[in-house]
């Protein structure tokens, strides 16, 4: 039996620009322009404007938005790059990709964002960039980030990969650091019907860089200057993508309005947080975090109730397996494994009903009547 309200639901998205979506895929068709066609050009001047920045340089998928960003920086071997242990384990392998070492730090107990004083204190001689990521929407603290980048000299690379359309005191998620980088995996507030990345920047030199670097290092046919990848969006995901910019501003009112009915509907109920306010940053909802002792039983009672809940992330990145080589135990990055053990995304999408949500909420409000924090 499907879930009474699922966790996100990209068909309810997809019915609402059904006949834009296929005049937009056919008009790629009949152009047979596959391969960094019209389309992508399109898009990625719209999405320049949308970021507020000069150039975006659109990509095969987030992760190689951060390792093309990176590698454009110079980032190689023997050099360390600052990263949230809360993330998505592709900030963290965009720097190990290129042969750097990811230094990771503690994220902010309240925000679960990058704290900026553990990045302080990870700087060294090696530092070659720092990531602060845009965690479930919400910009990091960016005054704290670009002032200690400032003072030791490193660029700022933004993975904003959950952040489009956020604002950090007026400015776009993504247009704040050197370089700021997005996915458009299909679940993300502004998603592709498959895989999809882009960067963005304003710097011309970087922004030519990107451009050789994935698309096999060539400026011109056959002429390659440097070893680049073939990470180029295709031109069908790139004419999808803009069919859906044009309405992400007001999807992303409609997850705000959620989130806002989600905290009022559920404010006061002992043993259940929510994710704290960062001054200055306008939140995109990507996910909309809740926070108890009691996740996993949580969690079982919104699914016996048919509700689809997410967990970002259950693990820490310092305690995947994949980064055993860090040498880092648990107990290292405490607020970040605290975070891994108490937080639930409950449903969060545009098209979220008012029913959907209430049952949501009398869920999770049956959950703990029944059995009251201790
Ligand atoms: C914070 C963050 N960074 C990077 C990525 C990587 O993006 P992609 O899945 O498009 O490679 C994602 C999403 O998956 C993400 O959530």
């Amino acid at each position: 039996m499907s879930a009474k309200v699922p966790f996100v639901d990209l068909k309810a998205q997809y019915r609402s620009i059904e006949p834009e979506i296929k005049a937009a895929l056919g008009a790629v068709l009949e152009k047979g322009d596959y391969i960094l066609g019209s389309a992508v050009e399109a898009f990625e001047k719209d999405f320049a404007a949308f970021c507020r920045s000069r150039h975006a340089v659109s990509v095969d998928n987030g992760l190689n938005a951060l390792r093309l960003a990176l590698a454009a920086l110079n980032v190689g071997p023997g050099d360390e790059v600052i990263v949230p242990a809360s993330t998505y384990i592709a900030t963290a392998l965009a720097v190990s990709s290129l042969g750097a070492k990811p230094v990771l730090v503690d994220c902010d107990a309240g925000t679960f964002n990058i704290d900026a004083k553990a990045a302080e204190r990870a700087l060294s001689k090696r530092t070659k960039a720092v990531i602060p990521v845009h965690l479930a929407g919400q910009p990091a603290d960016m005054d704290a980030i670009m002032a200690l980048a400032k003072d030791a000299d490193i660029p700022v690379v933004e993975d904003a990969a959950q952040a489009h359309g956020a604002a950090y005191r007026g400015k776009p998620a993504g247009s704040i650091g050197r370089l700021g980088c997005f996915s458009f995996y299909p679940g993300k507030n502004l998603g592709a019907y498959g895989d999809g990345g882009c960067v963005v920047t304003d710097d011309d030199a970087l922004a030519e860089r990107l451009r050789s670097l994935r698309n096999y290092g060539q400026k011109v046919k056959y002429e390659h200057v440097e070893k680049g990848l073939n990470a180029r969006l295709d031109t069908l995901q790139a004419a999808v993508l803009s069919v859906k910019l044009k309405r992400l501003a007001r999807w992303n009112e409609e997850r705000a309005r959620h989130a806002a009915r989600y905290r009022e509907l559920l404010a006061g109920i002992p043993g259940l947080d929510f994710q704290a306010p960062q001054a200055g940053a306008a939140h995109v909802y990507h996910l909309f975090y809740v926070e108890t002792d009691r996740r996993d039983e949580l969690r079982a009672h919104l699914k016996a109730a048919g509700v689809d809940t997410g967990i970002h992330y259950p693990k820490p990145v310092h305690l995947q397996p994949a980064y055993a080589d860090l040498g880092l135990a648990p107990g290292a990055l405490p607020n970040a494994e605290r975070h891994a053990r108490r937080t639930l995304s409950l449903p969060m999408f545009a098209e979220l009903s008012q029913r959907q949500l209430d049952c949501v909420v009398g869920a999770l409000k049956d959950f703990f009547a029944a059995k009251p924090a201790a």
